[in-house]
């Protein structure tokens, strides 16, 4: 079955069971500043969970193209996409989870022809916001999926939503297709994540979620299902990788006919991005430097530039794009309709983007003489930064380059160096900085204060050689990098998190004094200390828990944050940890 067929048939399925198929809303949000693209099916539908009635009825289902770029860097493996279509059906206070369930059911084992042998389910194993889900389990029961394949899992992963800060969301129930039914018989969902895949999630919203953190009953009870298309096309095409379907075979292919040399990784980066820009660019963004303009102008400059990684070197992403119109116009018409101005816009960034590589180079060679001059072999932290910052050069490149003439970087010079100018522009009160969108609103407040409290809860934990080297915050999570040798365990995670979500419990007060930089560091406030004598700065107290040199702003009491989850711990250099965390 291809993906024509798959969304043909998934429409049809639900059109039988009275739904009213709507169209696929923009992935620009129309009326919602808070978010820079549509990142699920449910989100452009927001008003009508809350209760507004919907023109198309009570049942309702489509096709939606979504954005999530938070883990743009992660893009390259067999799972990442950052753009990717959800097929999804609703019930805005009509059917529950009975019916909800069954109709899942029959969609995957019937329409999709998935095996029924094969699923795994996961339901919410209650707290004190929202009881056990004993009766979704009982539903799947009689479906015929037997207790050992149902999970009972944690608000961790079995609560959706809210897509924002607040707004509708609920315990959800996962449904997962096992690609080694003769693997361990104990191993489930949550155990081992690359042997399961996740390919829908019945989320049962009843709560919204109010500012303060409190879960309160919503006026109806809604369903909001939402259906990877890519993943389940990888189980009925057979194959391991949403780059070897069909939504994306003549897009790989196009790009291997250019490449030399095989790089994987670099031929799914361009796969992935090239598809992400054409969809931005179709709905008129044009590459910029803040908000979607700047997520486009990073997806092309990434893809020109592992495209030279693999032997491409003029412009080529025009070409890339003719795959894609061709591959996705008859689901999504908007490409074909565009594509002239689509391909003018891929060709004006890429050649400006050649321009900027073109004069780094010529920046790199210099500083790699002034190195060989002084009979060293390694590049300075800020000399990398230097390249970075003003010439658009990414570490990875400079690395590359480097390598090729026999000498290497400092890394964690580089990192201090940036981390540095992050700290700098933010208390210049600039918000925002080059490797990031840090946008001061409400949801990005909330999450620098949790940074914070973070700070503060990994060095009780860890101990005080804990110091920042980065920090970089979307609305949708924080990212912290800080210096500590070793792979955290989970119960540190888990200990970590356990004490940040005590601080908000505790609703501790937020303050801010000015003082000059010396009575802070004598205060015992973190910061970089790097800054002239004498200087005012502006210092943060959170309770009695963190005092940090920061430019703001951040909530008033801690209370606002809701509740605080890590969602990734890893290393990015040698003896600096990054952590991934979510307010929900
Ligand atoms: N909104 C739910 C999700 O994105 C269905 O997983």
């Amino acid at each position: 079955m291809d993906a024509n067929t798959l969304r043909r048939r998934f429409l049809d399925f639900f059109r039988q069971h009275d739904h009213a198929v709507i169209g696929s809303a923009p992935l620009i949000p129309e009326n919602d500043p808070s978010v820079l693209f549509t990142t699920a099916g449910m989100h452009p539908l927001i008003p009508f969970l809350l209760g507004e009635p919907h023109p198309a009825g009570r049942r309702l289902a489509n096709f939606q193209k979504c954005l999530r770029t938070n883990d743009i860097e992660e893009v390259g493996d067999a799972a990442h996409l950052t753009f990717f279509e959800m097929l999804g059906n609703w019930s805005l206070g009509d059917y529950w989870k009975e019916q909800a369930i069954r109709l899942n059911y029959t969609l995957f084992t019937e329409v999709f022809g998935h095996d029924p042998e094969r699923l795994h389910v996961t339901c919410f194993a209650g707290d004190a916001d929202a009881p056990r889900d004993d009766e979704a389990a009982a539903i799947w029961r009689s479906l015929g999926i037997p207790e050992r394949r149902i999970t009972f899992l944690s608000k961790v992963d079995n609560w959706w939503g809210p897509a924002g800060v607040t707004g509708p969301c609920g315990p959800d129930s996962e449904v997962f297709f096992d690609t080694n039914p003769g693997g361990p018989s104990d191993e489930t969902p949550a155990s081992n994540p690359q042997r399961f895949w996740e390919i829908g999630n019945n989320v049962f919203m009843a709560y919204d979620k109010r500012a303060d953190g409190s879960y309160v009953p919503l006026a109806q009870c809604n369903v909001d299902v939402g259906i990877g298309l890519e993943r389940n096309l990888m189980v009925i095409q057979g194959v391991s990788s949403a780059f070897e379907t069909d939504v994306f075979a003549p897009i790989v292919e196009a790009i291997l006919r250019q490449a030399r040399g095989e790089d994987p990784f670099a031929v799914r980066v361009i796969a992935d991005h090239v598809r992400a820009a054409v969809f931005v660019l179709a709905e008129g963004v044009r590459p910029g430097n803040s908000d979607q303009p700047y997520i486009a102008r990073r997806l092309i400059r990434r893809v020109s530039r592992y495209g030279r990684r693999i032997g491409i070197n003029g412009p080529f992403l025009a070409r890339l794009a003719e795959s894609v119109v061709a591959t996705l116009s008859d689901a999504y018409p908007e490409l074909s309709q565009e594509s002239t101005q689509i391909y003018t816009a891929l060709d004006d960034e890429e050649r400006r983007f050649q321009q900027t590589l073109a004069r780094g180079e010529r920046e790199f060679e210099r500083a790699a003489e002034q190195v060989r001059a002084q009979d060293g072999d390694t590049l300075a932290g800020q000399t990398i930064f230097h390249l970075y910052d003003t010439f658009g050069f990414p570490l990875e490149l400079t690395e590359d380059l480097a390598r090729e003439q026999g000498l290497t970087v400092d890394r964690p010079g580089f990192e201090a160096a940036f981390a540095a100018h992050q700290e700098q522009s933010r208390q210049g009160g600039a918000g925002r900085f080059k490797g990031g969108l840090a946008e001061r609103n409400p949801a990005t407040t909330r999450l620098h204060t949790a940074t914070h409290l973070l700070q503060a809860a990994l060095r009780q934990v860890l101990g005080p050689q804990v110091e920042q080297r980065g920090s970089n915050i979307t609305t949708e999570r924080l990212r912290f990098d800080f210096s500590y040798g070793e792979r955290l365990t989970p119960e540190q995670i888990a200990t970590v998190e356990g004490i940040v979500n005590e601080r908000i419990v505790g609703d501790l007060a937020v303050h801010w004094s000015e003082m000059r930089l010396e009575e802070a560091r004598q205060r015992g406030a973190l910061g970089l200390f790097e800054e002239r004598y004498g200087e005012t700065v502006k210092v943060y107290a959170i309770g009695d828990v963190s005092l940090e040199v920061c430019g703001g702003p951040h909530v008033e009491h801690t209370g606002d944050l809701g509740r605080f989850r890590i969602v990734k711990e890893e290393a990015v250099a040698a003896g600096v940890r990054r952590i991934k965390a979510v307010l929900e």
